[in-house]
């Protein structure tokens, strides 16, 4: 090869790589039509949203003497990626608790996609489309990736899944969700696991497996408490183009993320939580610099930048 092919070639390849970079820096279209939902919304706590598929009103949960959650108002914006921030302790998982059925609060009314769902049990919740991933991942150890998948697409409905059992059409329902399970093993490059136990995963395979599973129902929100908790740096990265691919497809997804980083790169909103309450909410540059948000994590020693250590 001459010298001047080599340089070319050379010219070539650091021209592909920028425009690597570029497409790395600019905005997907899910991030752009999220952006320019929001853009006329103050950062106010509270505040309404033009297409909310999530409203909470008076929402209060104590323990003991302890108020877990306590949340006048909070309405989360359709097809958008909605980070849950707060220190320790600030009511953020109570929160999911509360609104997947999976707890009971004191007081409070909620609707998803203007349908009230206060207190319904959590396999109804899901039948409407709002599902959950816990903060400690759920996996059956004992099952293999495969047969978690296909039990998500039952577990959380409960009464569906009897019903169907006692109907012929079972041999056709079960080979749906066999497909579907293993195109998600394969969406989330897990398709090498799918006959190993889930107790045989590293903590991050788990975490995949976990949102996989949610994803069984075909749901139209998802709800992540803490996703990239204990993930390796590669893992992370998987994870949060899997969340933001699901964004573009049109799902919305509310985060609990401690991760400043992670946050500023995938979030269009941030929701600040402080003692059970929302104390600030906004796009997520204005968020890192606003007082009240920067207060409550000095208050309990810890700083923007610090990583969960949890
Ligand atoms: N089942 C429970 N029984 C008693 N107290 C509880 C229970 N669940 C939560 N709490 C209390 O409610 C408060 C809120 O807890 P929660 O787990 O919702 O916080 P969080 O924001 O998710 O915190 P972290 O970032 O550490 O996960 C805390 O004071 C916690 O100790
Ligand atoms: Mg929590």
């Amino acid at each position: 090869m001459s010298d001047d092919s080599h340089e070319e070639l050379l010219a070539q390849r650091e021209t592909a790589h920028d425009e690597e970079r570029q497409r790395e820096a600019e905005p997907s279209v899910g991030a752009r039509r999220a952006a320019a939902a929001l853009a006329g919304v103050a950062n106010v706590p509270g505040v309404a949203k033009p297409d909310p598929i999530l409203v909470a009103d008076d929402m209060s949960r104590r323990f003991g003497g302890v108020t877990a959650v306590e949340v006048e108002h909070l309405e989360v914006q359709r097809g958008t990626i909605t980070a849950l921030i707060g220190p320790n302790g600030a009511g953020k998982s109570t929160f999911f608790n509360l609104i997947t059925g999976f707890d009971k609060p004191n007081s409070g009314r909620w609707s998803f996609d203007g349908k009230d769902i206060s207190g319904a049990p959590s396999f109804r919740i899901a039948r409407h489309g709002m599902v959950r991933t816990f903060q400690l991942t759920k996996a059956l150890t004992r099952l293999t990736s495969l047969e978690n998948l296909m039990l998500g697409a039952t577990g959380q409905r409960g009464e569906r899944l009897l019903a169907s059992l006692l109907r012929p059409s079972w041999a056709r329902q079960e080979a749906d969700i066999r497909a579907r399970a293993e195109e998600l093993l394969g969406r989330f490059n897990l398709t090498h696991m799918r006959d190993e136990f889930a107790g045989t995963m590293s903590g991050g395979q788990r975490k995949l497996l976990e949102m996989a599973r949610a994803l069984m129902v075909k749901p139209d929100m998802i709800l992540l408490d803490e996703p990239m908790a204990g993930v390796n740096p590669a893992l992370t990265q998987s994870l949060l183009g899997h969340i933001e691919a699901l964004r573009d497809e049109g799902m919305t997804i509310v985060l609990v993320e401690h991760d400043m980083d992670v946050i500023m790169s995938i979030s269009d909103w941030v929701v600040c939580f402080a003692q059970g309450q929302v104390i600030a909410e906004g796009r997520p540059d204005d968020i890192r610099r606003d007082t009240a948000v920067i207060d409550a994590y000095l208050g309990t020693h810890r700083s923007l930048q610090e990583e969960d250590p949890s």
